[in-house]
C-alpha cells in the first residue's frame, strides 16, 4: 500500500520503557518484551496495534493477565486496550524468531557464526511486536542469554549493568540505555569478536570508552578506524559543541550488511568495508570511505539520535545534515584549501553520478517525499545527497557561523524529540534573523517539497560605454512523476569575474556603498529566487568571463554559454578551484558529445590537448588535482547529457579520449610518473593519496599507449609494480592499468592477486569487481562475468559480493552491459528475480540499474523494457522491487 506523507497521525499509545530477554539460538530465538504503556490521550480512543513481521507469537498479558487479541496484515491488534484509563499499564509479549533464515538481514539474523540486527527502517518488528515507528521513543533495558563458548560478546545500546554464568554453558550480559529511543536504534550484537579500544576525554573532563569489535585476526585493521572516531568525537565537539554523551561508544564490523553502516545508540554496526583496513589490503579510497562513514554514524549521534524523525518522510532530517556534516568533516581533516577542493569535487562527482540521473528518471522524488510503497526504497541519493547540498545552501546563505548557531538553536529547541525538516530550517532561519535565508525561507523550503535538478541560464552582457557588466540569470526545472509545474526555487549562486589577463574583478553592485573593509569583494553570492534576475555591476574595465556556481554552490545544471577561449581562461586562472576543474570537464565533454552525437569521430584539438598538458606539467597544482582534471567525466555523466543514449558510441569515444591523451602526453605521463612515487611508508594523507592516484593514471595512460603500439616495456614495468607493491592502492592501480590496456599480462597479474588474497572477503570483491569493470571488448567481460557466477568464491547471499560483481558489472561497466544482443538484461532480470527471493532490499538496489531504460536508443530501449517487465510479471514479487519496476514502466 501507498504511505502518504499527509496521512501522519501520532500513535494512539506511547512506549515509556521497554525491558527485553533474548534467549539466543539461531534456530529459534525466543524474544520476552515487557513494556510499560500509556495511552496518547491527545488523539481519539483506538485499539492498541502493533507492528509485526516474520513472528511466531506464544503469548500475551496485559497487567499480567491474558488478553484477547486478533491479527490484521501485518498488525497484531488487542482491541480491549481501547479506552484504557490514562496511566500507565504493562504488556508483555512472547515471541520467537529465526535468526538463521533471515536472508533478509533485516530484524535480528546471523552472520560469520554470530547474531547481529538491522533495524532501520522497520526492522525492529522482525524481533518482537512493537510500535516500530521513530516517534515512539522508549528505554530499553535488554537482557542477552546464550552459549558462552560461541558468543562469549553479548552488546546491546548504552551502558553494561550486569554480567554472569548460566547454567548449561550459557551466559548472560544486561544493558541499559538511559536515552530513550525510537526502535529502529536498537541493536544487539553476540558473537565472537575481539575489540580495539581507546579511551578518550573529552571537554568536560568525562572519560569515554570507544571499541571496535571485529572477528579475531582482524584487529590489525581497525587502527584507522578508530583513529577516525577519535578525530570524529573531536571534531564535533570543536565544530559544533557537540559532546560524546555515552560512557561507551561500540563499533561492530560484520560481513553479512545491506548498506554501509548503522547509527544504533551507543553500538554502531558497520559493514566490514567501512571498517577494516591495512595497507596491504585497502586502497586510499578505502581509508577515506572509513573515514568518512565512522564519521557519518558518530555524527547521527546527535543529528539522528538525540534528535530524531518524526515520521520516514522526514528522513532528510537526519540524513542530509549527517551527510553535509561527514562532508564537512573529511574537509576539515583534509587541511589545505587544494585537498578541501578535492573533496569537494568528489562529492560532487557522486551527486552527479548518482543523484542527478534519479531527479531526471521515474524514481525522482523531492528531498522529503510525500508517499512511498516501501520506505528501504528511499534511502537515496536525493534524501543523502541532495539534502546534503540543501543543508550546504543554508550554510551558503548564513554563513559558518550562523550555521553554527542555527545548530546550537536546533538543539536546544528540539533535543530529545522526533521532528520534523521545518524545524530544522526554522531554527538555523530563526538564529539568523537578518540572513536571506529568514527573508525567503518558505521558498528556500520548495527545495524539499519540489524535486528535478534545476536549470540556471546565465547571459551576460557587458557595455563599454558605461563600464558595467549585467548578467542576466534564468532558472526553470524540468516536469518529474506527479510534479507537472514548478515554482522558482532559491538559488545561491557564488561567483567572481575573470579578466582576460587573469585577474580577479572587484564586484561592485549598482548603488553600492563601499563595505566597511575599505574595498569590494572578489566573490560574492548571488540570491536568485525568480524565474529570471538581472544583476548588474558597476565600474567594471573591460568585458570580463564570468566564473558562476562556483563550489557547486546549488545543486543545479549551468547553461553559461561560454566559449572554448573563456574555459580555458577559467581553467588557468579561476581562484576557484572547483571552478577551474569544472572548465576542465567543460572542455572534454563538449568534445566527447561532439563525436557521440555526430559521426563518432572523436579527433582531439591543439588548445584542448596543450591546456591538458598544461595541467599535467603545472608546477604548482597538487597532484590530487591534476588526476582529477586529468579523468574525463565517466559514461554515466556523458549520458545524461544526451537525449538519446547509445552506451556503446559513449564508450568508445571516451576510450578514444583516454587513447588520445595517452598517446599525445605520452612523455609528459612518463615524468609525472616518475615524479610522483610516494616515499616511506603507507599513509592515507591528501599529499600521498594525491601522488599515487596520479601515478596510476600515469601508469594506466603509459600502458594504453604501449599496448597500441606493441610496446611491452611499461606494461612489464607495471607487472613488476603490482607484484612488488607494498600497499594496495599501488597494487591495484598496476592491475588495473594492465586490464585496462588490454595487456596480455592482465591474466596472470589477475591469477596472483587471487592466490595472494584468497582469505580476504573484501579483498576478493575488488577481484570480482576489477573483472567486472575491465574495459569492455568483444564482450570478452561479460562473458567472464557469467563465468564468475560460477566461481566458488562467488555468492549472492553476501551482500558485498552480490555488489561486487552484479552491480559491478550492470552499474559500473555499461558498454559490457548494455549489449545488442539483450544478454545483459537478461542477466540483469534473472538475478534481480533470484534475488528478490532471498534479499528484496538488495534485489530493489539492483532493480535501480533500469532507472533510466526509456532513455536508452533502440535496440537498447526495447529490449531493456522487456526485462522489466518480465520482472514486474512475477506474481509474488516483493513490495521493494514492486515499487521500482512498476515506476519504471510508469515512464514512457
Ligand atoms: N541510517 C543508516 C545510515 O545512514 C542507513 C541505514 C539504512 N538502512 C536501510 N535498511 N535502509 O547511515
Ligand atoms: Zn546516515
Amino acid at each position: 500500500p501507498l504511505i502518504r506523507r499527509e496521512d501522519y497521525s501520532a500513535p494512539a499509545f506511547w512506549i515509556k520503557s521497554v525491558d527485553l530477554t533474548f534467549d539466543l539460538d539461531p534456530a529459534k530465538t525466543l524474544v520476552i518484551n515487557k513494556m510499560q504503556l500509556e495511552r496518547n490521550l491527545d488523539v481519539p480512543a483506538q485499539a492498541l496495534r502493533l507492528h509485526g513481521e516474520d513472528l511466531n507469537l506464544t503469548r500475551v498479558l496485559v497487567n499480567g493477565e491474558s488478553v484477547s487479541f486478533r491479527h490484521e496484515e501485518g498488525l497484531l491488534v488487542i482491541d480491549s486496550l481501547q479506552g484504557v484509563p490514562a496511566g500507565p499499564f504493562t504488556l508483555e509479549i512472547r515471541n520467537t524468531c529465526a535468526p538463521e533464515k533471515n536472508t533478509h538481514l533485516s530484524g535480528l539474523y546471523t552472520s560469520g557464526g554470530g547474531f547481529f540486527t538491522q533495524c532501520e527502517a522497520e526492522g525492529f518488528r522482525r524481533i518482537t511486536y512493537f510500535l516500530d515507528r521513530p516517534d515512539v521513543m522508549a528505554v530499553y533495558t535488554v537482557t542477552l542469554r546464550a552459549n558462552k563458548q560461541q558468543y562469549p560478546v553479548l552488546l546491546s545500546n548504552g551502558n553494561l549493568v550486569e554480567q554472569g554464568e548460566l547454567d548449561n554453558g550459557r551466559h548472560f550480559a544486561k544493558w541499559n540505555d538511559p536515552f530513550p529511543k525510537p526502535s529502529y536504534l536498537f541493536a544487539l550484537v553476540a558473537a565472537d569478536l575481539v575489540a580495539r579500544e581507546q579511551w578518550v576525554t573529552t571537554r568536560s573532563g568525562k572519560n569515554h570508552l570507544l571499541q571496535v569489535y571485529v572477528r579475531r585476526g582482524d584487529l590489525d585493521k581497525t587502527e584507522h578506524a578508530m583513529n577516525s572516531l577519535i578525530a570524529s568525537v573531536v571534531w564535533d565537539e570543536a565544530r559544533f559543541k557537540l559532546p560524546l554523551d555515552l560512557e561507551r561508544f561500540m563499533i561492530v564490523a560484520v560481513g553479512d550488511f545491506n548498506m554501509g553502516a548503522m547509527e544504533n545508540k551507543g553500538l554502531n554496526i558497520f559493514n566490514t568495508k567501512y571498517v577494516l583496513a591495512n595497507p596491504a589490503t585497502a586502497t586510499d579510497s578505502d581509508y577515506l570511505g572509513i573515514e568518512s562513514v565512522v564519521g557519518h554514524e558518530y555524527f547521527h549521534n546527535w543529528t539522528g539520535n538525540r534528535i530524531t524523525c518524526r515520521d520516514w518522510f522526514q528522513l532528510s532530517l537526519k540524513e542530509g545534515l549527517t551527510v553535509f556534516r561527514d562532508q564537512e568533516f573529511s574537509m576539515d581533516m583534509a587541511g589545505s584549501a587544494s585537498a578541501r577542493a578535492v573533496k569537494r569535487i568528489d562529492d560532487v562527482r557522486t551527486l552527479r553520478l548518482s543523484q542527478f540521473p534519479e531527479d531526471a528518471g521515474p524514481m525522482a522524488h523531492p528531498v522529503r517525499p510525500d508517499s512511498y510503497v516501501e520506505i528501504n526504497n528511499f534511502y537515496t541519493a536525493t534524501v543523502y545527497d541532495k539534502g546534503a547540498e540543501v543543508v550546504r545552501m543554508m550554510q551558503t546563505l548564513v554563513g559558518r557561523d550562523g550555521f553554527a548557531h542555527g545548530m546550537t538553536l536546533y538543539f536546544e529547541r528540539h533535543d530529545g524529540s522526533a521532528v520534523t525538516c521545518d524545524e530544522f530550517a526554522q531554527a538555523i532561519a530563526d538564529a539568523n534573523p537578518q540572513s536571506e535565508l529568514a527573508r525567503l525561507l518558505p521558498q528556500f523550503k520548495r527545495w524539499y517539497s519540489q524535486a528535478g535538478t534545476p536549470r540556471v541560464t546565465a547571459r551576460g552582457r557587458y557595455d563599454a560605454p558605461s563600464r558595467t557588466y549585467t548578467l542576466l540569470l534564468e532558472q526553470s526545472c524540468g516536469s518529474t512523476p506527479g510534479q507537472a509545474e514548478k515554482q522558482p526555487f532559491v538559488i545561491p549562486i557564488a561567483m567572481g569575474l575573470v579578466a582576460r589577463d587573469g585577474r580577479a574583478l572587484a564586484l561592485q553592485l549598482e548603488d553600492e556603498a563601499l563595505p566597511a573593509s575599505g574595498a569590494y569583494p572578489q566573490e560574492r553570492v548571488l540570491v536568485l529566487s525568480e524565474n529570471r534576475e538581472f544583476f548588474t555591476f558597476v565600474n567594471v574595465d573591460e568585458e570580463p568571463v564570468p566564473s558562476l556556481l562556483r563550489g557547486f554552490s546549488a545543486p543545479v545544471t549551468l547553461a553559461d554559454g561560454l566559449s572554448d577561449n573563456d574555459l580555458l581562461l577559467l581553467l588557468q586562472h579561476d581562484t576557484d578551484p572547483f571552478n577551474r576543474w569544472e572548465a576542465g570537464q567543460r572542455l572534454a565533454l563538449a568534445r566527447l558529445l561532439a563525436a557521440v552525437r555526430g559521426d563518432g569521430d572523436l579527433q582531439l584539438d591543439q588548445p584542448f590537448i596543450g591546456a591538458m598538458r598544461g595541467v599535467l606539467t603545472h608546477p604548482t597544482l597538487d597532484a590530487a588535482f591534476k588526476e582529477l582534471l586529468l579523468s574525463p567525466p565517466s559514461e554515466i555523466y556523458i549520458a545524461e547529457q544526451l537525449e538519446s543514449v547509445d552506451p556503446q558510441r559513449v564508450h568508445a569515444a571516451r576510450e578514444a579520449m583516454r587513447m588520445q591523451l595517452a598517446q599525445a602526453l605520452r612523455d609528459d605521463w612518463a615524468v609525472a610518473f616518475e615524479a610522483n612515487q610516494a616515499t616511506g611508508g603507507y599513509a592515507p594523507d591528501p599529499i600521498s593519496v594525491g601522488k599515487r592516484g596520479l601515478a596510476n593514471l600515469a601508469l594506466n595512460m603509459l600502458c594504453l599507449d604501449a599496448v597500441a603500439r606493441g610496446d611491452t616495456v611499461w606494461p612489464g614495468r607495471a607487472y613488476q609494480r603490482f607484484k612488488d607493491a607494498s600497499n594496495m592502492t599501488d597494487r591495484q592501480g598496476a592491475l588495473w592499468a594492465l586490464l585496462a590496456s588490454h595487456s596480455e599480462l592482465a591474466e596472470p597479474a589477475l591469477a596472483r592477486f587471487y592466490e595472494l588474497f584468497k582469505g580476504e572477503p573484501l579483498v576478493i570483491d575488488k577481484w570480482f569487481t576489477l573483472q567486472a569493470t575491465a574495459p569492455e571488448s568483444g564482450g570478452r567481460v561479460f562473458a567472464r562475468v557469467k563465468a564468475l557466477m560460477n566461481h566458488p568464491d562467488f555468492t549472492i547471499k553476501n551482500p558485498n559480493r552480490a555488489r561486487s560483481l552484479i552491480a559491478a558489472v550492470c552499474m559500473g561497466n555499461p558498454a559490457a552491459f548494455h549489449r545488442s544482443d539483450a544478454a545483459g538484461y537478461v542477466f540483469w532480470a534473472d538475478r534481480v528475480l533470484e534475488l528478490d527471493g532471498i534479499n528484496p532490499q538488495l534485489a530493489a538496489r539492483m532493480a535501480r540499474v533500469m532507472d533510466r531504460w526509456s532513455r536508452l536508443a533502440e535496440p537498447y530501449r526495447s529490449a531493456a523494457r522487456e526485462a522489466v517487465s518480465r520482472v514486474a510479471a512475477k506474481p509474488d514479487l516483493s513490495s521493494d522491487v514492486r515499487e521500482i519496476v512498476t515506476r519504471a514502466l510508469a515512464d514512457a
